[in-house]
């Protein structure tokens, strides 16, 4: 009821300077939410990229941009974070506005372009403040270098040692040709450039590729042919997607930028039953997109999912959005007489 009331005030600012004011609060040590619910659920606990999860609700990318809150985040029920996307220098991103909510459709559009303080800053925050949990960094490249591997090879080396994965970011819409790291020849030269740093510095960080939900089968087919065999550690299904915006209601929904929360759902879950179909159990999928209650969350893991992310049902349903799914779905793997939910991924695939 409080979040409600705060949030009608909220929703009369500008999105982006909520979400400032969002981070200020969670980072404020004074202002304590109601933790009561916050307990584990074994039947979520799972061992994955040989890291154990006590439940598979992660923040995904985006909300922590520059390694504010990941501690804090831990509180709030959600077992993992992601922070970024990390870039080399740091960048100011495209201009404002550049965030827009669509409530009538549950979904946010944005055009950031990465904004971020760069690796140095954010490195140094996370030396100070070490992550009392598991806290992946996101990193991808400055906007004029998007088709270069070195700008992931800078942040790899500056940030494998502090986080718990490491994400490469080829997915974002808002950053000009990035999504062309998806074809088969540059993919297959950016995996062998991190896998190759990752040796050198004897280091058994696991390595995720986070992609787009707007890719046809072909590529999905091509990705999937050269994650198994380089063995990569996971795969983050998906990022924001710009397609799907001409069934929505809300006036900005002809805004340029990735659309997420709802109307990315449904296409995301196809994206990762195709991936699962095809990666089986060998390489852990991490499902992103829409994720909002128990239902949307355990359809997810059904459709092949391992761990799950969100980002827009926390703006919408709150900051208790994690600990209230992670309940749902303690609950519904227990009715269908599961004693574990690994038991249900990818049940839906045939
Ligand atoms: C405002 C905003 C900023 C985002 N920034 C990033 C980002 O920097 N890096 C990234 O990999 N994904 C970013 N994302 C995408 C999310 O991590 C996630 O993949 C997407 O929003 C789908 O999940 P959702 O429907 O739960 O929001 C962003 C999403 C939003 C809404």
């Amino acid at each position: 009821m409080l979040y409600k009331i705060f949030k009608y005030f909220l929703n009369l600012i500008d999105p982006e300077i909520a979400h400032k004011l969002a981070i200020k609060i969670i980072k404020n040590p004074f202002i304590k939410f109601n933790f009561s619910d916050n307990k584990s659920h074994l039947n979520l606990i799972q061992n994955i990229f040989d890291i154990k999860f006590k439940n598979p609700i992660g923040l995904a990318a985006g909300f922590d941009k520059n390694a504010e809150i990941y501690n804090q985040i831990f509180k709030l029920g959600f077992s993992y974070s992601e922070i970024g996307t990390v870039t080399p220098q740091p960048q100011e991103g495209n201009i404002k506005p550049r965030v827009f909510r669509l409530e009538e459709d549950k979904a946010i559009i944005n055009r950031l372009g990465f904004p971020n303080y760069g690796m140095e800053i954010i490195k140094e925050r996370m030396v100070q403040d070490k992550p009392k949990g598991i806290c992946g960094a996101n990193i991808g490249p400055n906007k004029e270098n998007a088709t270069l591997i070195d700008d992931y090879l800078l942040c790899f080396d500056n940030l494998y040692d502090i986080a718990s994965y490491i994400t490469i970011n080829i997915s974002s819409p808002n950053t000009p040709n990035l999504r062309l790291q998806h074809e088969q020849d540059n993919i297959k030269k950016l995996v062998d450039a991190i896998l190759k740093r990752r040796n050198q510095k004897n280091s058994k960080v696991p390595i995720l590729f986070k992609i787009s939900p707007d890719i046809d089968d072909s590529k999905i087919k091509n990705l999937c042919e050269i994650f198994l065999e380089k063995n990569i550690d996971g795969v983050i299904l998906t990022n924001t997607s710009i397609k799907n915006k001409n069934s929505l209601l809300s006036r900005n929904k002809d805004q340029a930028g990735g659309i997420s929360g709802d109307p990315i759902y449904n296409l995301s879950n196809k994206i990762i039953e195709k991936f699962y179909l095809q990666l089986g159990k060998n390489i852990p999928i991490i499902g992103v997109g829409g994720v909002k209650d128990g239902k949307t969350a355990y359809e997810k893991i059904k459709s092949g999912a391992s761990l799950l992310q969100l980002y827009t049902s926390f703006v919408y349903e709150g900051p208790l959005v994690a600990n209230k799914i992670n309940k749902e779905l303690s609950d519904l793997v227990k009715k269908d007489g599961y004693e574990n939910i690994s038991q249900a991924i990818g049940i839906n695939c045939k």
